[in-house]
């Protein structure tokens, strides 16, 4: 089948214009067709829902590495009308991604110093800074830190005023059932960006800030899959090198720096066994942007910590929900996955391991790790120490009365093209990110993910660390499952009918 219908690029551009408008909650006249789409702040979803309405439109599925060259509206419109009229609708825009040398892109400002020679208590903080608290693990680390700490947090958010940030966190930490008017005092917002110059702030707020902070956690990432690194890397990238700005600057303050195993995806790491203190030198054959941008941004923590700032990494895995309340982030990929492949009443017979910790053990770990003086330099592995097959989740799910059936993955990937046409499927959204072809071998991230493309992450070090502590991580039965179940039932994300 050839194109639907030829577009112009005006056609294109208003069709875009109108359809961030709806995602975004806004007026196309809000929308400026010159303005980076990263700037927009999408999450995966929403850039899926885009994508997959363009789709619909032009007749064939216009690839995500298109915004690596067209990263505005007006340019991407332009390119798309360019587009062959006569191409297969199953044919994907063939645009190969330009070389990403990512060992290159790890440059950390010369002028970022340590500066002055403070004595560091990591036991009692009296200021803290955090970014990412209007997110999900940021939440609770706040959480943490109100209790285990009593210092004041000062919060990094996107917002248009103090009042505006003040009530987004507020919003944030009720989701999670964590806010409690009583820390209101404590809970203290900077307005702010970490993909601007100086997270954002003026000049003479971040010198304040930078002499009155006495260490720093920085959980903030724009985490979107589809998204390739040029789009990401102003906020994870050099929104990671102005923090450690702010962390070098006036007086030397401790950078715990929330990573991930994603670290580990180059395929130089496949099947081996990788521990916390390893050297991740390798990048090549990491797919994602998203992981790109994590990869490279924990590159220059480290380079602080050669130029003499405290730091310590903490690399989590998928972040799983409360322990206690089974309360989660219900847009993160596993919940969306979950959800689809219920309506589509079957799941991929693949071999994957459930790489999960629930957010109260990632944040109480974080916490923890972050007051002891022997954390300083080392970084830590928060993964699952006994990991769940992902058929083991969806046995147990069938035994909560869901109708789930296991089927060979080619066959279910068919089914997904299909038969998931319906956009109250979270799928529906999530296909140009599963169909998506990468790599020479041009095979799909789940082929990408099975276990015996992965490293076998070791959390030896981290446990032996945690020893002392009365910090265990759950392990993953059936009453885990049953209070995550349960969870996604009452608030109607989840329904047996
Ligand atoms: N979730 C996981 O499964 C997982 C796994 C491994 C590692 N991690 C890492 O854990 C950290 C936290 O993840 P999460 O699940 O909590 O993510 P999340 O819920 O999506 O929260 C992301 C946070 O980053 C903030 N942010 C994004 N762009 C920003 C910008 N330009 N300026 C200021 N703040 C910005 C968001 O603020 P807004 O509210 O303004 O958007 C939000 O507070 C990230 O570093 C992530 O890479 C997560």
């Amino acid at each position: 089948m050839s194109l639907k219908t030829t577009y112009s690029a005006v056609q294109i551009q208003e069709f875009m214009v109108s359809n961030l408008a709806e995602v975004l909650e806004t007026t196309p006249e809000e929308i400026d067709v010159n303005e980076h789409l990263e700037n927009y702040g999408l999450d995966s979803a929403q850039a899926m829902v885009i994508i997959s309405k363009l789709e619909n439109l032009l007749g064939f599925k216009p690839s995500p590495v298109l915004l690596w060259h067209y990263p505005t509206i007006a340019k991407l419109a332009q390119r798309l009308s360019e587009e062959n009229p006569g191409k297969s609708s199953t044919e994907e825009s063939k645009i190969v991604a330009p070389f990403l040398d990512l060992g290159a892109e790890v440059v950390l400002d010369a002028n970022i110093i340590p500066m002055g020679n403070n004595k560091i208590d990591v036991t009692n903080p009296k200021n803290i800074f955090l970014t990412g608290g209007t997110g999900y693990l940021g939440a609770f680390i706040i959480k943490e830190l109100l209790a285990e700490t009593q210092a004041n947090i000062y919060c990094l958010v996107r917002a248009n005023n103090v009042t505006e940030a003040k009530s987004k966190l507020e919003k944030n930490l009720q989701q999670y059932a964590i806010w409690d008017d009583k820390y209101s005092q404590r809970i203290i917002p900077v307005v702010g960006d970490l993909a601007q110059p100086l997270l954002g702030i003026s000049e003479s707020e971040f010198t304040e800030l930078s002499t009155n902070i006495d260490t720093i956690y920085h959980s903030a990432a724009l985490l979107n899959y589809v998204y390739p690194y040029s789009a990401l890397k102003t906020a994870n990238v050099l929104g990671t090198q102005e923090v450690i700005r702010l962390a070098c600057q006036n007086k030397i303050k401790p950078l715990h720096y929330v990573s991930s195993v994603a670290v580990f995806e180059s395929n130089a790491y496949a099947g081996k066994v990788v521990k916390e203190q390893d050297s991740f030198d390798d990048w090549q054959g990491i797919f994602l942007g998203y992981s790109q941008t994590k990869w490279v941004a924990e590159k220059l923590v480290k380079i602080a910590g050669e130029r003499g700032l405290p730091i310590t990494i903490y690399r989590p895995p998928l972040i799983a929900g409360d322990s206690k309340t089974g309360i989660c982030n219900t847009h993160d990929f596993i919940n969306l996955m979950i959800k689809g492949c219920l309506q589509m009443g079957s799941f991929p017979d693949v071999d994957y391991m459930l790489d999960m910790s629930p957010v109260d053990y990632v944040s109480k770990a974080v916490v923890y790790l972050s007051k002891q003086e022997k954390s300083i330099g080392q970084a830590f592995h928060l993964q699952h120490p006994q990991p769940a097959s992902l058929k083991s989740l969806v046995e147990w799910i069938r035994t909560f009365g869901f109708k789930l059936e296991m089927i060979p993955y080619q066959q279910w990937q068919d089914d997904l093209i299909n038969n998931v046409t319906d956009k109250e499927n979270p799928l529906y959204t999530l296909k140009p990110f599963l169909l998506e072809r990468w790599s020479d071998e041009q095979i799909t991230i789940p082929d990408l993910y099975l276990q015996a493309r992965r490293p076998i992450i070791s959390c030896e070090e981290t446990l032996k660390a945690l020893q002392g502590s009365s910090i265990v991580c759950p392990e993953i039965d059936s009453q885990l499952l049953l209070t995550y179940t349960s969870y996604l039932m009452q608030t109607g994300f989840l329904s047996l009918v």
